[in-house]
């Protein structure tokens, strides 16, 4: 009966729940026993882990969050820390171990499997920057977050006839800025893959003012740098702010969504992929497979070597910025 440890790992994500519970009760129809290693790689170094049967991951599909917790381990990174990762899992008598987070924890995953260790890859991470797979878990949930946050802004910025710059999640991605901009119908969307000067974002400001526009909503995601003025310790969205109270006759609020868009309950679409991932995680380690991150194509769920995370992302399309440039008006 083959022992496998599962683990989430890095920012938490709506849906890793739904697939520690998918992985454990999957993979014990298989004949598999699930160790669960608490707080990420965090965890697999100082030892702590729980037996995970399919009662322990009862009532958690929906919750946002993760059972078994998550951290960003940097002693992971030093020898010594890896030393004590493998020590674990040889005291554990892991024949495999599951990793879901976002690139950083699947890189580790591939650390572990070239030191011997059969590990699989599920990408969740809010970010939806895993090369390779065209989603991730957690990423529809913090859409529809930001998007519903958009409406209640759209709400009041047309009331008091406002421009809202509204800062969100996304270090390197823009991601989460683009789509939710585009669905919320954002008049201007900035990304961190696309700089721009801030004279260009309040040029295009008055410009919707010329046009009768009496709000806006400005996405910045918080990544973005500006190409004409040093940030200075200010984030992107302050000083986008700052310039634009200096408009005449614009009144300007900022609203920084921060980790709000990390929690609360998964959406559909979120259960079923983690259901999805880690079926295909624990089919693959049933099957033999001993190094691989699960990707999704948009319609299948398939492995993929992880050397695909030496790729650059495809999934900021930018396009969908031209788009909404041409509807913003
Ligand atoms: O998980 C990804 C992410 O949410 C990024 O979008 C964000 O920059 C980062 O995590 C925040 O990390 P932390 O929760 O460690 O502050």
């Amino acid at each position: 009966m083959a022992r496998i440890g599962i683990l989430t790992s890095g920012g938490d994500a709506p849906g890793m729940n739904a697939a520690l519970r998918a992985a454990v009760r999957y993979g014990s129809g298989l004949g598999m026993t699930f160790i669960g290693i608490e707080r990420g790689y965090a965890g697999l170094i100082e030892g702590d882990a729980v037996p995970l049967d399919n009662r322990a991951v009862s009532g958690i599909i929906e919750r946002g969050g993760t059972l078994l917790r998550s951290a960003r381990s940097a002693a992971f990174m030093t020898e010594e820390g890896g030393r004590q990762a493998l020590a674990t899992i040889r005291r554990q008598r892991l024949d495999g171990l599951i990793v879901i987070g976002g690139n950083g924890s699947l890189r580790g995953a591939q650390w572990l499997s070239d030191q011997g260790v059969p590990t699989l890859g599920v990408p969740a991470s809010i970010d939806n920057d895993v090369p390779g797979s065209a989603m991730a878990i957690g990423v529809d949930t913090a859409l529809n977050t930001v998007v519903e946050c958009l409406n209640r802004l759209r709400d009041t910025a047309i009331a008091h006839e406002r421009a809202f710059v509204v800062e969100v999640m996304g270090r390197k991605s823009g991601y989460i800025a683009l789509m939710a901009g585009l669905a919320g119908g954002a008049e201007i969307i900035l990304l961190p893959e696309i700089p721009m000067s801030l004279d260009a974002v309040v040029r295009n400001v008055q410009e919707g003012l010329q046009l009768g526009k009496r709000h806006s909503i400005i996405v910045v995601a918080e990544g973005f740098s500006p190409d004409d003025e040093p940030l200075e310790g200010t984030s992107p969205a302050q000083a986008i702010c700052r310039r634009l109270e200096r408009v005449d006759g614009l009144e300007t609020r900022l609203t920084i969504l921060g980790h709000l868009q990390r929690g609360g309950s998964p959406t559909a679409f979120d259960r079923i992929l983690a259901s999805r991932f880690a079926e295909a995680a624990v089919r693959a380690l049933h099957e033999g497979a001993t190094a691989a991150m699960m990707a999704y194509d948009g319609r299948t769920v398939v492995p993929k070597p992880y050397a695909t995370l030496d790729e650059a992302c495809a999934n900021v399309d930018l396009d969908l910025l031209d788009l909404a440039d041409r509807v913003a008006n």
